[in-house]
């Protein structure tokens, strides 16, 4: 679906970026910008801004910004129509509707309906698990040592044995064997028709917006299998949904907790950890932890202490690292799991547990060291070796003898031989290793810091001519938009120019046009709030700016005559690069 841009525009300008942003941020006003707590990180000081002028919010702490329809699409997990729609309606814009297609149209309907019958499905679970027919699975669940406020909270239910209950109830509201069929609720075969759930207490789960997306069933007994899920359907993607995150992410924790089971979750958010999610046994994606990224950059694993939460870990780590989560593991012996830890030990034991949870990197060591029996020399050094070669895993100097001395102290090693087997077995595999004596300065390397310090000048100069429009008078005829040969810079400076040029500088406008890619937009939003906080005021910052202008406008020149056609325009080229020289811009 397409929506012009004057719809788009018509309907971010009638919805005050301070208004829609109150009705989930506590905002405070400070100078011309409103603060508050980041809806989008944890931290306990506002370092969230809000700029009405701007019409667009930035958070200092986690780089989150945006302006009223990227905030909605990323605290509300809508899309851009889904946000688009809401703040029409908000302000009274009636939207375009022919410009939905009508497979489109159909698709929303369909993820409407799911949507409504996952809901009435839910409600009648829980109707069943407080009534008669339900008690076998109300006792289990109390047994289990669940509340009635748990109970609620994650609104579990009762499937019973009768095998189309369900089915009747939904077909008695009206839906017909079409839809069900997607619900993955019932299967609808020649021979009959049955509720793919019997006999079991219902785990609904729900997305971030508190919304019904699947069941998970736990039987009653030792059926096969112990925990059924629902199917993947239009509305249910294993591998990008974690349950309890609905609730985990308003935690004001720093970190999260990540565990395998329903049950483990729900005793934990009973014992006061309401930081906990799990990944429903499909094995931990790299979606799973963008996901997580959104909210922290930091997780305790506390996986079953089985062979296979131990392998589950070990292969979690990685990918956290990959998104740029960093992960602790947590020791749950002697018990298999969070739920029969807490409620054996304790909340408080447990809160021990995490506090002394451990670095993950020490944690695959203690792992490996299980396959090699110490007291056979060769053995104990063929541990060593792999030791050291994991080691090497760490790019960076000083991180990797950070963990150096961490391995040699724990694993009772001799801190200047490991390090000693480290380096040689660094250079024996041919890595160029960054040593505290000899920085690496390859030449790949010194080409990508240049890369970065060119990029780098483009941007501030950007930010500062968003930030002070009267810096443009210091830049006329010496830098045109063609001189940000970022890609992306020079399509934003473009509209910075014209919009100087017609006389207001739009920012949330801009940033519309970058809506469809993530990255872009953050790096978008982040022009619009750069670092130079006060104007021009002192000797140095104005020194920048100019000492910026230079090598913007070098670099573009040096970049031109790398493409230069002929003889005449190299010329040109030319003569401008020694103009350069001797330019002098004077900010006063
Ligand atoms: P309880 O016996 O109820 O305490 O189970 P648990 O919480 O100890 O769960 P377990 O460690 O057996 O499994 C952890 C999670 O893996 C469950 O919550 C399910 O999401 C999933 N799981 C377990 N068994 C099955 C199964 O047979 N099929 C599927 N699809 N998932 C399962
Ligand atoms: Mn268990």
């Amino acid at each position: 679906m397409f929506y012009p841009e004057e719809i788009v525009e018509e309907v971010r300008m009638k919805n005050d970026i301070v208004d829609v942003i109150s009705g989930y941020v506590k905002l405070q006003k400070k100078g011309s910008s409103y603060f508050g707590l980041c809806p989008f990180h944890n931290e306990k000081s506002p370092s969230f801004s809000v700029s009405p002028g701007k019409q667009m919010y930035y958070c200092f702490g986690c780089g989150a910004g945006g302006n009223a329809i990227t905030f909605l699409m990323d605290y509300e997990n809508y899309s851009f129509p889904e946000a688009l729609k809401v703040l029409a309606d908000r302000a009274g814009v009636v939207l375009p509707q022919e410009e939905m297609s009508g497979e489109a149209r159909a698709q929303a309907d369909l993820r409407a309906a799911l949507l409504e019958i996952n809901k009435l499905a839910a409600n009648y679970f829980y109707y069943q698990l407080k009534h008669p027919q339900g008690r076998q699975g109300y006792e289990y669940l109390r047994n289990r040592q669940l509340s009635d406020d748990t109970i609620r909270r994650f609104g579990l239910g009762f499937a019973n044995k009768t095998s189309d209950d369900l089915y009747r109830y939904l077909r008695g509201k009206g839906y017909g064997d079409l839809i069900l069929k997607e619900t993955g609720l019932v299967t609808i075969e020649e021979r009959g028709t049955h509720d793919k759930f019997w006999n079991r207490v219902m785990f609904p789960i729900m997305d971030v917006n508190n919304r019904v997306i699947g069941f998970g069933g736990r039987v009653m007994g030792d059926g096969m299998p112990k925990y059924l899920n629902s199917p993947e359907t239009k509305l249910f993607d294993k591998s990008r949904n974690l349950y309890g995150l609905n609730y985990a992410r308003t935690s004001r924790e720093k970190y999260m907790l990540i565990c395998e089971g329903y049950m483990d979750v729900i005793a934990m958010h009973q014992a006061g950890f309401t930081n906990a999610v799990a990944s429903l046994g499909t094995a931990f994606t790299i979606q799973h932890a963008s996901l997580i990224r959104r909210y922290t950059d930091q997780v305790v694993l506390t996986y079953d202490s089985d062979g296979a939460g131990v392998k589950a870990a070990l292969r979690a780590i990685p990918i956290l690292k990959e998104a740029g989560v960093s992960a602790k593991v947590l020791n749950m012996e002697p018990y298999k799991d969070p739920d029969e830890f807490i409620k054996n030990m304790g909340a408080e034991a447990f809160r021990e547990r995490i506090a002394q949870a451990k670095n993950s990197f020490l944690f695959e060591i203690d792992v490996l060291k299980r396959d090699f029996n110490l007291d056979d020399p060769e053995q104990k050094t063929r541990f060593y070796n792999r030791v050291a070669r994991k080691l090497l895993e760490f790019p960076e100097a000083l991180e990797r003898d950070n963990y150096i001395q961490a391995v040699a102290r724990e694993h009772f090693i001799n801190y200047q031989d490991l390090k000693q087997l480290v380096n040689r077995l660094g250079s024996r595999l041919g890595q160029v290793l960054q040593t505290e004596t000899q920085p690496g300065t390859s030449y790949r390397e010194k080409k990508k810091e240049k890369e970065d310090g060119t990029k780098r000048s483009q941007r501030l100069l950007l930010t500062w001519l968003i930030e002070d429009p009267c810096l443009f008078d210091k830049i006329e005829g010496i830098i045109t938009p063609e001189d940000f040969r970022e890609e992306l810079y020079h399509q934003v400076a473009q509209m910075v120019f014209e919009g100087h040029a017609r006389g207001e500088v739009n920012p949330a406008g801009i940033l519309n046009h970058f809506i469809n890619d993530q990255e872009q937009y953050k790096v978008v939003a982040g022009l619009f709030h750069g670092e130079l906080k006060e104007s021009l005021s002192n000797e140095e910052q104005k020194k920048a700016f100019s000492e910026t202008v230079l090598k913007v406008k070098k670099n573009s020149l040096d970049e031109a005559s790398r493409r230069a056609a002929d003889i005449a325009e190299l010329q040109e080229i030319i003569k401008a690069q020694s103009a350069l020289k001797t330019l002098n811009i004077s900010i006063d």
